[in-house]
């Protein structure tokens, strides 16, 4: 018998790459959703492709980590575009982990995240919970390196900790653009490890953008949108000075800043997307459109992962 799950796409609207090493971030699930479609088999094989370790990375570790043997023919079908910082991998590892974990019953979140964590870890070699943890969850989600109210689970890895609690996701409009170029998240972390490892000066910065995250729990709590807006348009230029912004991103930041709020990179850079707080969608879109990107105006505060029936 088969079954789906969906998992949902996710922008990280502060601390992307300072997350990783302890600072906190801001992320909010989109309407932009991952759905996968498990059956039994005679082979395992992804969207009909035999399923290779190399390919299918995520879905062989998340594979491997739930502890499953035997084949399984697995079938996704996914509105997140791959590659662009929206969470397309999360959301592989976790609409495919609920529906390993749940064969036994229901799954836990808490559960699904960590693994998806690994897995993340396991294909990245560095990662932070930021997008795991907002699939598994949905709604919006804070990471800090502390336990506070809304404490939704406790992720761990070596010396570092981070706590991942709920968010409350007010009214907001954000138009995404999508350079459509596809980068990968491990090498621009890396990067950043060692511009960070090597200078106090990206240190600083990955300080600072800690210090604008804080600011925007605040804001964000209060609906303001033109303080979040003025902290996201400053952490774009600092995560340009970490070297993991792309001229594209810069050209579409440009274009959307006249009718926004605020806008910046989400996610790891270097291509991917870039986001804008609005309220004016339809002329940041077209403004995103008129510069080579794809827009997308999104909903936030959607469902975490969630087993279909
Ligand atoms: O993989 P992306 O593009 O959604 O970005 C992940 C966010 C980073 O902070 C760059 C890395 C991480 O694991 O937190």
């Amino acid at each position: 018998m088969s079954q789906t799950s969906s998992a949902p796409g996710k922008m990280i609207l502060l601390g992307e790459h300072a997350v990783v090493f302890g600072q906190p971030a801001i992320a909010v699930a989109v309407n932009l959703r991952l759905r996968c479609r498990m059956e039994p088999a005679t082979s395992s094989t992804l969207n009909g492709a035999p399923l290779s370790e190399i390919s299918h990375s995520y879905v062989h570790h998340a594979i491997r980590l739930s502890g499953h043997e035997g084949p399984l023919a697995l079938t996704t079908a996914s509105e997140i575009p791959s590659g662009s910082g929206l969470g397309s991998s999360a959301a592989v590892s976790t609409s495919l982990l609920a529906l390993l974990l749940s064969r036994r019953g229901s799954f836990s979140g808490e559960d699904v995240a960590r693994k998806a964590f690994e897995v993340e870890l396991a294909v990245q070699g560095r990662a932070s919970p930021v997008d795991t943890s907002t699939s598994v969850h949905g709604r919006g989600v804070l990471i800090d390196n502390a336990p506070g109210e809304n404490l939704l689970w406790r992720i761990q890895k070596d010396s570092r900790e981070w706590y991942v609690h709920h968010c409350d996701v007010p009214r907001l409009t954000f138009v995404i653009g999508f350079t459509g170029i596809r980068a990968s998240t491990g090498p621009l972390v890396a990067k950043v490890k060692r511009y960070h490892d090597r200078t106090v000066f990206a240190r600083d910065i990955i300080q600072e953008i800690g210090q604008l995250t804080r600011e925007g729990i605040t804001r964000l709590r209060r609906g303001d949108a033109v303080g979040l807006g003025e902290l996201m348009t400053k952490d774009h230029r600092l995560l340009t000075i970490l070297g993991v912004s792309s001229p594209e991103l810069d050209r579409l930041v440009s274009a959307a800043l006249p009718d926004s709020y605020g806008a910046k990179l989400t996610g790891a850079g270097g291509g991917g997307s870039m986001i804008a707080l609005t309220d004016r969608p339809k002329q940041v879109s077209e403004a995103i459109r008129l510069k080579g990107g794809i827009p997308y105006e999104v909903a936030i505060g959607e469902d975490g992962v969630r087993i279909e029936h």
